[in-house]
């Protein structure tokens, strides 16, 4: 017997205009499939007369969020306003009212999802988001139900579409930093803001909540180390494409034997590595378990229509799980546990250039001064000897964060060193 639930929507921007169109447009098959007719019974905007990139019935829309957080006809709210204010309130106060709560919001689950989830069983109510990582990509559950008995090893890979669109640009059309975000702002991937992104905050968000459903720990947002793309030149691009390299911004969380660790920065990796030729807006993640091995998850990590199907496989769920009664037993803690270990700690190959006195003897200056601080070098390449100056770069073994810095230090100190020109992580390879 196909059983009803009514649903509301708070938010009707690029994401829920998705969820409406799956929800109408193919509710059917939905039904069909899951034995559950859901039925969209109000959506909160902020202006009901704004143009649309959906039609939606008349007298669905409303300004008035009590007419969903207080409307006894619905027992799932979707979320999709995005942003921490009033995002989080509303998801409190309709976990508070019995309901279930489907959200996309990284910002809310990175940062309140201990209090959020704990209220939720409480109320013996669910609180679902898939749609919070990687957009239409299946990874929570996967993570949850499917890899349930590994034993997560690490996480890794491009969760944020608009700054890899505007690496690939950078990287295929040889274009710098401030002409590829204007053209991300203009084809709408990158935020009007475009900070949360090109800072790594938006990947930052989606790692914390990744690294804690993957090592089932809470892993709590201020500890996850974040640089974004803003310093990234077509030069960094061009010199890494010359040594068989490609830069992306990676997010990682690794266990290791005090902890996890977990970073969010730019990286090289290798060309043959199978994230290097993840292009554009795409995403992709990869799972490594003890016994399962390596797993790659590839697809649209934002969107209306692929976010929006992450939604809707949530909103089906919470219905199943509503009429089976089996509501408030989230698989999720977020309990702290694991420690996150300081980046000090961390341990990662480096790519260094720079720039410095082209006199004889100075090779052997800069080999000296890093391996005083401990930094061994793999490869050492000399490029535009000239007059004044000349290129050094360099491909350092494993090394931590802590000696790498000392080296750093050490070089910047040194007067035949004219410049530290840059230094990128170096991943992919052991
Ligand atoms: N701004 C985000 C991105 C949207 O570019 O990936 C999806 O979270």
């Amino acid at each position: 017997m196909v059983k009803k639930v009514g649903i509301g929507l708070l938010g009707l921007g690029t994401v829920g205009s998705g969820v409406y169109r799956i929800l109408t447009e193919r509710g059917k098959t939905l039904t069909q499939r899951a034995g559950v007719d859901v039925e969209v019974k109000g959506i909160l905007v902020r202006n009901p007369a704004a143009g649309r990139r959906v039609t939606v019935e008349g007298g669905l829309l409303t300004t008035d969020p009590e007419r969903i957080l207080n409307n006894p006809d619905i027992s799932i709210v979707v979320e999709v306003l995005g942003g921490e204010e009033p995002a989080r309130t509303y998801i409190e106060r309709a976990l508070r009212a019995g309901k279930t709560v489907a959200t996309a919001n990284k910002e809310v689950i990175a940062k309140h999802g201990v209090e959020l989830l704990g209220l939720a069983r409480e109320q013996k109510v669910d609180l679902l988001f898939e749609a919070s990582v990687a957009g239409g990509i299946p990874l929570l559950r996967p993570l949850q139900e499917s890899l349930a008995g590994e034993d997560v090893e690490a996480v890794y890979g491009i969760v944020n579409g608009t700054t890899n669109y505007m690496l690939t640009a950078m990287d295929k059309e040889g274009l710098d930093f401030a002409e590829v975000l204007a053209a991300a702002q203009r084809k709408g991937y990158a935020e009007a803001d475009p900070t949360a992104d090109i800072a790594g905050h938006d990947a930052a968000r989606k790692l914390a909540i990744l690294a804690s459903i993957a090592f089932n720990t809470q892993v709590p947002i201020d500890k996850v180390y974040c640089s974004g793309i803003e310093e990234i030149t077509a030069a960094d691009i061009a010199g890494a494409r010359e040594l068989g390299y490609v830069i992306k911004l990676l997010a990682i969380a690794r266990r290791v034997e005090e902890g996890i660790e977990v970073r969010v920065h730019p990286a090289l990796l290798p060309q043959g590595h199978p994230l290097s030729t993840v292009d554009g807006v795409y995403n992709a993640v990869m799972v490594q378990g003890w016994a399962v091995g390596t797993l790659m998850f590839y697809g649209a990590g934002a969107g209306q229509m692929p976010t929006g199907s992450a939604v809707v496989g949530d909103i089906i769920a919470a219905a199943k799980n509503l009429f089976s009664g089996l509501r408030g037993q989230p698989r999720v803690g977020f309990a702290p546990g694991v420690p996150v270990i300081p980046l000090e700690e961390v341990e990662t190959r480096y790519y260094l250039r720079l720039r410095v006195v082209p006199e004889p003897g100075v090779l052997g200056v800069v080999t000296r001064l890093c391996s005083q601080e401990g930094v061994e070098l793999v490869s050492l390449d000399i490029k535009n000897w000239g007059q004044d100056s000349a290129n050094l770069i360099i491909r350092t073994q494993r090394v931590k964060e802590k000696a790498f810095r000392g080296a750093l230090a050490a070089l910047r100190k040194e007067a035949r060193v004219h410049e530290v020109e840059s230094y990128i992580r170096l991943e992919g390879e052991d």
